[in-house]
């Protein structure tokens, strides 16, 4: 089990008047070679959630006497959880990670993660060559350049790099395709899929339901800091009503299936993913 997760609960400043219960008894698990989707409201608790995941928000004691918190084995409601077993096991690409660049050379950047797990110079650099080619970019031809002078698309393929650089065995990605154009979204959705090749188990924090209904086997729903409940996207996204009860959307595809179903075209009007839309519509028209 990847992520074991029982009966969490977090507030931000407690006992003033902006008191928040982001988190209200959170009860959750991904187990090894999930890619769990989570979605909710903006303000659900998504990234309060996810962020507890590698200790960068840490636990209150005093607010979870009966939870527990288990990553990757490492049990961080410990009085001194170990930290550095953690970082190394859990990789977090955080939203815009490409806000984060900071080295001179792309090669250096990717680098700094392996370096810090300790490897040598020539287990770096095999890795930092792998990590380059995983998400895409040619080693030879970007290497020794700026991260800096790269388009938007790329910049994020090295962050992500930066992050896989240290072979995590579970990755984390909060909106790993915000504020992309179409075609960079495309191609990105299509990088961290072929990343579950790496990183067997990833948790994606998504607003973007096709993008779920595509990679995700489960899906949690948060609201107001409460899981409403795990859902493969099947089940998930023929639950119109409690959809639209949280604000939140069904698929594009889906939207368009059910609308060309209604209109008398033979498609399964519960579609959710573009490829076997487009395959309907291809068998349809060639009737
Ligand atoms: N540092 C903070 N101090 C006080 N309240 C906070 C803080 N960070 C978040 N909150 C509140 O906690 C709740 C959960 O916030 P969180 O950022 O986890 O939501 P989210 O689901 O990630 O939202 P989004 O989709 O906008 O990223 C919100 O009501 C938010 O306003
Ligand atoms: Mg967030």
């Amino acid at each position: 089990m990847s992520v074991e997760i029982k009966n969490l609960n977090f507030i931000y400043s407690p006992k003033t008047p902006y008191e928040k219960k982001a988190l209200d008894d959170i009860t959750l698990t991904v187990e090894d070679g999930d890619f769990f989707g989570i979605i909710g409201h903006t303000g659900s608790g998504k990234s309060t959630l996810i962020n507890h995941l590698n200790a960068l928000t840490r636990t209150q004691p005093k607010y979870n006497k009966d939870a527990v918190l288990k990553v990757c084995g490492i049990d961080l409601m410990a009085k001194k959880p170990d930290l550095k077993g953690l970082r190394e096991k859990v990789g977090m690409v955080f939203q815009y990670p490409e806000y984060q660049l900071f080295a001179d050379t792309v090669a250096k950047d990717v680098a700094y993660g392996a370096k810090n797990l300790g490897l040598n110079d020539e287990e770096t650099e095999k890795r930092v060559r792998d990590a380059i080619a995983r998400v895409g970019l040619n080693y030879d031809e970007i290497a020794e350049r700026s991260p800096f002078e790269l388009s938007g698309g790329q910049k994020r393929r090295v962050a992500i790099a930066g992050v896989i650089v240290m072979r995590p065995s579970l990755l984390i990605l909060d909106e790993p395709t915000a504020g992309l154009d179409p075609k960079g979204k495309k191609e990105i959705l299509a990088l961290v899929k072929e990343l579950q090749k790496t990183c067997p188990t990833i948790i994606m924090v998504s607003h973007n339901m096709d993008e779920v209904a595509e990679c995700c086997n489960k899906v949690g729903v948060l609201s107001n800091g409460k899981i409403m409940g795990v859902f493969t996207p099947d089940e998930l996204f023929s639950k119109r009503a409690l959809i639209s009860s949280l604000g939140l959307e069904l698929p594009t595809v889906t939207e368009l299936s059910a609308f060309l179903a209604e209109k008398g075209i033979d498609v399964n009007p519960a579609t959710l993913v573009e490829r076997d839309l487009v395959e309907s519509l291809e068998w349809f028209l060639n009737k």
